[in-house]
């Protein structure tokens, strides 16, 4: 198990215990376990059609799991709808965006924050994020259509950010952007755990993840196939050729 379970006897901000996942009679995930300390930054990688994006919308309430267990902060929420778990202190930033193109960049952040805050707070924080992410501030009142992919990603990450959540849920952040955007997610994602932002990121990008994460989890056809320290990982031939094509630090493809 991780170390830092082993470390000390803190209790996890998120428990996911032997989960089960299917979309019909297509089990997508097959007994998958996890844990995520407050403060740390835990990547999941994986092939495509692992069960990434699958277990972090179980996580999120997204999907329903067949069995298994979900504990955020003390409490057993398996099978909570996604308003619930968003109240709680979760937030999901999902693959591909998902922002709303016909808002402004303001009315998306101000979903973002619904149900956490009130607006005077929402104020104060703008202030803060615009510090994050100055080119949301140029482009406050466009519409989020009209912003880059690069943008959008910004946008969909400080959406989630704005609720304050206490486990950010990012799943690719850097899917479909150019070399430039991707150094500039991942330097977003070091700043935010700086902060002291608790993060569980998807990524194909096993490398960059890797580099920045402290531990992670390796995903293959819905089951967990290795978990433990992120520069382990990375630093393993086998587990790299065998994952991610062929050449240690490769992209997982
Ligand atoms: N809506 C769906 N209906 C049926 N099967 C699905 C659906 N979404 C995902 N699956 C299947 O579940 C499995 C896991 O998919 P998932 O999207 O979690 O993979 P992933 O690891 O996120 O892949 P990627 O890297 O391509 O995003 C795959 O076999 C996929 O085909
Ligand atoms: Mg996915």
């Amino acid at each position: 198990m991780s170390s830092i379970s082993e470390a000390t006897d803190r209790t996890p901000i998120l428990e996911v215990r032997d989960l089960y996942v299917g979309y019909g009679s297509v089990l997508a995930l097959q007994g998958v376990s996890l844990d995520i300390y407050e403060g740390e930054l835990v990547s999941i990688c994986g092939i495509n059609g692992a069960g990434k994006s699958t277990v972090l919308k179980a996580i999120a309430g997204v999907l329903k799991p067949k069995s298994g267990h979900i504990i955020f902060k003390n409490e057993e929420v398996t099978g909570k709808n996604p308003e619930y778990l968003h109240k709680k202190g979760m937030a999901l930033v999902p693959e591909g965006r998902e922002i709303f193109s016909t808002l402004s960049v303001a009315e998306n952040l101000r979903i973002g924050a619904f149900g956490r805050y009130n607006s005077r707070r929402f104020a104060d924080d703008l202030a803060d994020y615009f510090d994050l992410f100055p080119i949301l501030k140029e482009r406050y009142h466009q519409s989020g259509g009209l912003l880059s992919g690069g943008e959008q990603q910004m946008l969909a990450i400080a959406r989630g950010l704005i609720s304050h959540p206490d486990l950010l849920l990012l799943d690719e952040p850097s899917l479909g952007l150019s070399p430039t955007r991707v150094d500039d997610v991942f330097e977003l994602i070091v700043k935010l755990k700086e902060r002291g932002i608790t993060i569980l990121l998807v990524e194909q990008n096993a490398e960059r993840a890797l580099a920045i994460a402290d531990r992670a989890y390796l995903f293959s056809t819905g089951t967990v196939e290795f978990d433990g320290d992120a520069k382990d990982l990375l630093d393993n031939v086998d587990i790299t050729s065998v994952y991610m094509g062929g050449k240690k630090g490769a992209h997982i493809l």
